[in-house]
């Protein structure tokens, strides 16, 4: 009984307080918890936190860089702003000619979409004076867009092999020809200036794949040689060969062929490479039809071209 008497059946709050030690006793195992909670959370995390917080220190050599793209040089002399607000005569006139010259063969003469090259196209060429359905858009600039990149997959490519100043010409000259081309706006104006630096011009460097230019090199740096004929006559000789009738199917040109061969080692080390070679040198002598060899005649040809006239 005294010993009941003795344990208190609620805590008093204002005794624990006054001794510490029992005041611990009842905090500690909250403590605890929470510490080993904490714990087991940053064990449980450590990679990610790991990954946080180690900067690296080096650069990632090891991923694997994309080669370039090949880009199309571009020099455009700066045009003034004020004319392509307000073509004179002689722009449009300009416009007319390359119109004529390039597009109204399928966007028909008066550019309602129906000259005699748009008749099997699907997409058909697009009418200028309906307004609906255009791609990029019927304003000034959309067709500049247009004009640059073309319209993917259909029959409209892109005409960057004409000048920028060529490009607005004809602009200028759809303008006239249909008037639902809405006028060009002066802030239209300044964004294309900005994208596409018509006043300023533009000097855009040629640029090609690393691989291609190794190629090039390659070829460059070895002189043709007098073997080259002597190859020939070896050809010459041996007409009834498989290896023989296949070089001539895919070739349009034995002699530049030979020779585009000679002056590279790269196509060598396999049929791979050697379907890759002739296919980057778009001028080898060889034609397209080398890209449709079956594998087994391609292993021929390439036995034929390696051993039995011993390209070297
Ligand atoms: C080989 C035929 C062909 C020639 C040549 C051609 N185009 Fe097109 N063009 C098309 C076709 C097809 C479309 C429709 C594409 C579509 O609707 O997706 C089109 C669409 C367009 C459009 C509308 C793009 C849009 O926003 O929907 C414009 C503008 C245009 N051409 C301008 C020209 C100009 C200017 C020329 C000459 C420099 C030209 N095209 C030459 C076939 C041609």
């Amino acid at each position: 009984m005294q010993d009941l008497k003795d344990k208190e059946t609620e805590i008093n709050f204002r005794n624990v307080l006054k001794t510490p030690i029992r005041w611990f006793g009842i905090v500690y195992p909250y403590f605890f918890t929470v510490f080993v909670l904490f714990g087991l959370t940053f064990i449980h995390r450590l990679d990610i936190i790991h990954t946080n917080e180690t900067p690296a220190a080096l650069k990632d050599t090891t991923a694997v860089v994309e080669d370039l793209t090949p880009v199309k040089g571009e020099v455009s002399a700066g045009i003034d702003l004020a004319t392509i607000m307000k073509p004179g005569e002689k722009q449009i006139q300009k416009g007319k000619e390359l119109y004529v010259a390039n597009c109204s063969v399928c966007h028909g003469e008066k550019g309602n979409g129906d000259g005699p090259g748009g008749v099997a196209l699907q997409p058909k060429p697009r009418n200028y004076h309906s307004k609906d359905g255009w791609k990029n858009g019927n304003s000034f600039s959309q067709i500049f867009k247009t004009l640059q990149e073309g319209i993917p997959k259909t029959g409209m490519t892109s005409y960057d092999f004409l000048s920028v100043e060529d490009r607005l010409n004809i602009i200028h000259y759809l303008k006239t020809l249909a008037h639902e081309i809405p006028a060009l706006t002066d802030a239209e104006l300044k964004d294309m200036d900005q994208t596409y630096s018509l006043s300023a011009g533009r000097k855009v460097p040629s640029q090609i794949p690393v691989s291609m230019a190794v190629v090039k090199l390659d070829e460059e740096s070895k002189p043709e040689s007098d073997s080259l004929k002597k190859i020939i006559e070896i050809i010459h000789n041996n007409s009834s060969v498989p290896g023989y009738m296949l070089f001539n199917k895919v070739t349009g040109n034995k002699v530049k062929a030979i020779s585009t061969l000679m002056k590279s080692q790269s196509w060598k080390a396999g049929t791979n490479e050697f379907l890759n070679f002739v296919s980057v040198n778009r001028q080898s002598g060889f034609n397209a039809d080398v890209l449709l060899l079956s594998k087994e005649d391609l292993s021929i040809l390439y036995n034929y071209l390696t051993t039995t006239i011993k390209l070297n």
